[in-house]
């Protein structure tokens, strides 16, 4: 555990750079030959940060083999969230909330409806490099967006209302790929908030490891499958919590909102991507990650 109170980071290191990781990831699928989803953002980013190992893996796709499957468990994670946001502005929701948005460029690439207001919640350091590659390219967004720099374990509801989200309205939120690198206090304290800020009609998404999994199992296994860490020489394991926590579903189902629990492997195969070319010890891992999604009436 490489973790402390109150650290913080940028992009190239510890948590930050798992950021980057991520964003390497959707960028190879989206040079796939079937790709699932297009982020044509997410190249700029690993080019501006520069980082050798995720250049190299974007500057020749192909070289990195095995790896370069996880693409697809990134295509069916970014294909998730982006049908959990568009099911929400169907149903008239026109605030959303990214909760440890990295550099998830979903306020320019989905197609939000006119008058949408999107949060990007992160440390500072991640969000100042965001912008300023956004700036240098031109970006623009698609909705009304708004960067709040606070940390998520910190007085986070404040600084989202100092930015302008109305507790009054519903709320789409998502936090993707954030939950293990929280402290269990802020896990809980997470979904305490998005309970008391959300109004009738707020809906969450989020994945999460079953309780009891052993996260370095999983990057064991995962690296044993792949040959190679896909993170290079960053052990993720060493950044993440496995104090006690809520689990989210129960804990969301217990405050009145209606959950829907899925498996990244019954997305993929309905997303027409099965997972079959993994070897069972890697699905029955893949199993206990669970995509959760859940709504307040
Ligand atoms: C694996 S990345 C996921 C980023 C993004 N959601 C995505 O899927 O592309 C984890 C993100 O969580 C953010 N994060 C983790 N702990 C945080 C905290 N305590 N406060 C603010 N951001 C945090 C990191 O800065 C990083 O951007």
């Amino acid at each position: 555990m490489m973790r402390t109170d109150g650290d913080s980071w940028d992009i190239v290191t510890s948590v930050g750079l798992t950021a980057l990781g991520v964003a390497t990831f959707r960028a190879l699928e989206t040079v796939d030959p079937e790709p699932m989803i297009r982020d044509d953002y997410a190249a700029w980013f690993v080019e501006a940060a520069g980082e050798p190992h995720f250049v190299g893996m974007l500057a020749d796709p192909e070289s990195v083999g095995d790896v370069r499957r996880f693409g697809h468990f990134m295509g069916v994670r970014t294909r998730y969230f982006d049908e959990f946001f568009a099911a929400a502005w169907q149903q008239g929701v026109q605030q959303a909330v990214i909760l440890a948005s990295g550099l998830d460029a979903r306020a320019y690439r989905l197609d939000w409806p006119a008058g949408a207001v999107v949060f990007e919640i992160d440390q500072p350091r991640v969000l100042e490099f965001k912008d300023q590659v956004l700036a240098e390219h031109g970006a623009v967004p698609k909705a009304d967006r708004r960067v709040v720099a606070v940390d998520l374990r910190d007085d986070w509801p404040a600084a989202l209302t100092a930015a302008g989200f109305d507790p009054g309205q519903p709320t789409a939120w998502s936090a993707e790929g954030l939950l293990p690198f929280l402290p269990g206090p802020a896990h809980d304290a997470l979904f305490e908030r998005i309970d008391a800020l959300s109004a009738p009609g707020s809906s969450v998404a989020t994945d999460e490891f079953s309780r009891g999994l052993a996260l370095r199992d999983f990057a064991d296994t995962e690296e044993k499958f792949f040959g190679s860490n896909p993170f290079g020489n960053l052990d993720v394991s060493d950044l993440l919590y496995d104090d006690t926590r809520a689990d989210p579903g129960d804990w969301l189902s217990r405050h009145g909102w209606s959950v829907h629990i899925t498996t990244p492997v019954d997305l993929a195969a309905a997303y027409a991507h099965p997972i079959t070319d993994v070897p069972p010890e890697l699905i029955d891992l893949m199993r206990q990650a669970h995509y959760v999604r859940a709504e307040k009436r």
